[in-house]
C-alpha cells in the first residue's frame, strides 16, 4: 500500500514528483524513493518520510526528463532502505515503483531463483520486476510486451510504473485493484496514485480501469491497451485544481489545526444543505432517488476506522428518526461473508478518502449483488466515489493528520440530515420535533466552537493521565460510538492502549480492568441515559477508578463522584454526539503531545489503507 508519484515529459520531473510523494503520504510514509533518468539512471531511496528523502537527494543530481517516486507503507519486508521502491531488475535494467500485493510472489521468485535470479529485498514488488526481466531476456521482448505477459502470470493487485533504462523514451504502466491516474499535459504526462498532485499541473486526467495497461512517451503522447493486447479508449475526465492549503498556519500539528477548523468544516458540511425558510434538508443525491429511499427495506453502512464508528453512529440516527433498518459492517468483513442485500436494499459507503481498499471491494460487491449505493466521501472524484450510484462530498476540505476529527464530525453531520432528510420523505417525524433539530443542527458551528473551549480543561485532563498506559471510554445509546472513537483516537496517535465500551457492558467483564491507575472516560451527554450513567459512575468510583465526565451544560451530576467535569454546550441529544466526540479529540492530542508521539504521522499507520 503506497503512493506512486511519476513524470515523463521534457522537463525536469524530480520537483513534482517530490512534491506530489509529499501530498501521496497519507497512503504511507515508512520509506520513500525515486528513480531520475538522464542519460543514465539515479535511484535515491531511504527509510523514514517524504522530506528525509528530499534531505538526502538534497546537493545530488536530480535533473531528468522522467522520474518515478514512491512512498511506502510496508507490507512484504520491515520498512528499510533495501525495501523501499523503486526497485531494479537483475541486471538494472528495469526499473519500477508497485502499489499493491503480488500474491503469488513466493512461487515467482522460486522460479527466478532456479533461474539464477538473486534479490536485494524482502518485497514482493521487487519478484514483479525480476519476472518482467526474465520475460525481456528470455523472449527478446520490448519492455511493453515483457510486462504484458509477466502480469498475465500475477495473482494480487498492483498499479505499477515501469521504465527500461536502455530504451528511455518511454514507461509502461499498469493498474489491477490499486488506482492509477494519468494527468495529460502538453508535451508531457504525469502519473499518480490520485488526482490531487496532478491536478496542480494538468486537470486533464484519465482514470485507469483495471485491466489497463499504457505506453506513456516523452512527447506526450500514450497508448492504452488491456493484457490481451486490445487497444482501449482512452476516457478523459476534468478534474479541480486542488486548492488545498497544506499550512499549518498557528498550529503545531495538522491534526490540532483540523480540530479547530470543525465550526467551518461541519458549517460548509451542513450549510448548502440546510434551507432554513422551510425547514428543508437538501440532498439532491436522496431527492432524485426519493423511491428508493422511501421503500428501502434495510440500509447497510459500510465503512472502516472512524469512518466506521460515524457509520454506527448513523445507524442510532437513522432507526430513530427515519424507522429504516440499518445495520452497519465492517468493509472488511462484509465481503468475506455472505451478507444478504435484497432488492430494495441500500448501500452506504463511508470514507473520508475515498480509496479505502476494504470500503471499495465491499461496495463494489454491493454493486453485483444489485443494492443502490450511495457514498460519502470527501475526496472528490476518488474511487470510492467513482463506483457509487450516488456520492455526497463531505467538503470538509483536504485531511491531512493520519487521525480522522473534521472528517468524523462532518460524517455524522451528513448522516443527520440524511436520517432528517428520510423522515421527512417517509413521514416518520412529528414536525414541530423535525424543525426543532433542523433549526439546532443550523447552531452546531457555533456550538462546535464552545465545545473547543474545553481545550485547556482536556489539557489538564491529559497531564494528570498521560503515564497511564490503559484507559477506558463508555457510552450509552449514540454516545457508544463516540466512546468507541474516543478509545480509537487515543490509541493510534499516542500508543496508550484504550477499551471502548457501551457503559451498561462493562460490568460484564471490563470491570475487572478498573484500579486507581485506569482512567475511566464516561460520555454522558445524553439526557435519557444520564440516571443509569450514573450508576455506572458509582460502580466505577467504588472500585477507584479515575472518573472523566462529560456532560452538557445544565445537567444535573453528582460531581463528588466524578475527578473531572467536562461541560459541554447543550443541544438536541440526537446532536450531541457530534459535541461529545470533540474533547476527546483533544485529550487524545495532549496525551499524544505529552507522551512525545507525531500525532500526524504515528507509527505504522496511514491515512488511507489501501491493500485488503
Ligand atoms: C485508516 C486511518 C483511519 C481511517 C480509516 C478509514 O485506518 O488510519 O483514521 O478512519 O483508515 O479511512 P477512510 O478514508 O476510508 O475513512
Amino acid at each position: 500500500m503506497c503512493g506512486i508519484m511519476g513524470y515523463i515529459g521534457r522537463k525536469d520531473g524530480y520537483p513534482m514528483v517530490i512534491d506530489g510523494l509529499k501530498k501521496l503520504e497519507y497512503r504511507g510514509y515508512d520509506s520513500a524513493g525515486v528513480a531520475i533518468m538522464n542519460g543514465t539512471l539515479s535511484l535515491y531511496k531511504k527509510q523514514g518520510k517524504v522530506n528525509q528523502l528530499e534531505q538526502y537527494i538534497h546537493n545530488q543530481k536530480t535533473n531528468g526528463n522522467i522520474a518515478l517516486g514512491h512512498t511506502r507503507w510496508a507490507t512484504h519486508g520491515v520498512p528499510n532502505d533495501s525495501n523501499a521502491h523503486p526497485h531494479t531488475s537483475e541486471s538494472g535494467r528495469i526499473v519500477m515503483v508497485h502499489n499493491g500485493i503480488i500474491e503469488n510472489y513466493g512461487a515467482l521468485k522460486s522460479f527466478l531463483v532456479t533461474k539464477g535470479f538473486t534479490f536485494q529485498s524482502d518485497t514482493d514488488s521487487e519478484v514483479l520486476v525480476q519476472y518482467i526481466e526474465w520475460y525481456q531476456i528470455t523472449y527478446k521482448l520490448t519492455l511493453k510486451e515483457a510486462v504484458r505477459r509477466a502480469l498475465g502470470d500475477v495473482d494480487g493487485s498492483y498499479a505499477i510504473v515501469v521504465l527500461d533504462s536502455l530504451n528511455p523514451d518511454s514507461v509502461i504502466v499498469a493498474k489491477q485493484d490499486n488506482p492509477l491516474v494519468l494527468g495529460i499535459g502538453v508535451d508531457e504526462i504525469y502519473i499518480a496514485s490520485d488526482a490531487s498532485p496532478i491536478s496542480t499541473y494538468t486537470q486533464e486526467v484519465i482514470y485507469l480501469q483495471d485491466g489497463d495497461c499504457a505506453q506513456l512517451f516523452d512527447d506526450g503522447t500514450y497508448t492504452i491497451f488491456d493484457l490481451e493486447n486490445n487497444t482501449v479508449e482512452p476516457s478523459i475526465t476534468t478534474v479541480k485544481c486542488s486548492n488545498d492549503n497544506y499550512s499549518l498556519e498557528e498550529y503545531d500539528s495538522y491534526m490540532l489545526k483540523e480540530i479547530f477548523q470543525q465550526p467551518e468544516s461541519v458549517k460548509a458540511c451542513i450549510s448548502p444543505r440546510i434551507d432554513l425558510d422551510n425547514y428543508e434538508i437538501v440532498i439532491p443525491e436522496i431527492d432524485n432517488h426519493k423511491r428508493i429511499f422511501a421503500n428501502a427495506n434495510k440500509i447497510t453502512i459500510i465503512g472502516c476506522g472512524t469512518s466506521w464508528h460515524a457509520g454506527l453512529i448513523g445507524e442510532y440516527l437513522i432507526e430513530s428518526l427515519a424507522d429504516t433498518c440499518v445495520e452497519v459492517e465492517y468493509a472488511s468483513e462484509f465481503r468475506y461473508r455472505s451478507p444478504i442485500i435484497r432488492e430494495n436494499d441500500i448501500v452506504i459507503a463511508i470514507s473520508q478518502s475515498g480509496e479505502t481498499a476494504d470500503t471499495l471491494a465491499a461496495l463494489k460487491l454491493a454493486n453485483e449483488k444489485g443494492a443502490f449505493t450511495y457514498s460519502l466521501v470527501n475526496t472528490e472524484g476518488s474511487t470510492i466515489a467513482r463506483h457509487s450510484d450516488a456520492v455526497s462530498y463531505l467538503s470538509v476540505g483536504i485531511e491531512i493528520g493520519v487521525a480522522s476529527t473534521k472528517a468524523f464530525t462532518a460524517q455524522v453531520s451528513l448522516l443527520t440530515m440524511i436520517a432528517l432528510k428520510i423522515a421527512r420523505i417517509k413521514g416518520t417525524m412529528e414536525t414541530k420535533e423535525y424543525k426543532s433539530i433542523v433549526s439546532q443542527l443550523s447552531e452546531l458551528p457555533t456550538l462546535i466552537k464552545k465545545t473547543l473551549e474545553t481545550n485547556s480543561m482536556m489539557h489538564e485532563v491529559a497531564s494528570c493521565h498521560y503515564e497511564k498506559d490503559h484507559a477506558m471510554f463508555l457510552g450509552r445509546g449514540a454516545n457508544f460510538p463516540v466512546a468507541l472513537e474516543g478509545a480509537l483516537k487515543l490509541k493510534e496517535i499516542s500508543y496508550i492502549h484504550a477499551e471502548g465500551y457501551p457503559a451498561a457492558e462493562m460490568k460484564h467483564g471490563p470491570i475487572a480492568l478498573i484500579d486507581e491507575k485506569m482512567p475511566v472516560f464516561v460520555v454522558a451527554t445524553n439526557t435519557s441515559a444520564l440516571s443509569k450513567m450514573i450508576s455506572n459512575v458509582q460502580e466505577i468510583k467504588s472500585r477507584k477508578g479515575q472518573v472523566i465526565v462529560l456532560k452538557e451544560e445544565g445537567q444535573d451530576f453528582p460531581e463528588e463522584i466524578a475527578d473531572h467535569i467536562i461541560s459541554i454546550p447543550q443541544t438536541h441529544e440526537v446532536l450531541s454526539p457530534i459535541l461529545s466526540s470533540i474533547p476527546l479529540q483533544l485529550y487524545s492530542y495532549h496525551a499524544a503531545k505529552m507522551r512525545g508521539c507525531n500525532v500526524d504521522q504515528p507509527r505504522n499507520l496511514a491515512k488511507s489503507v489501501t491493500v485488503e
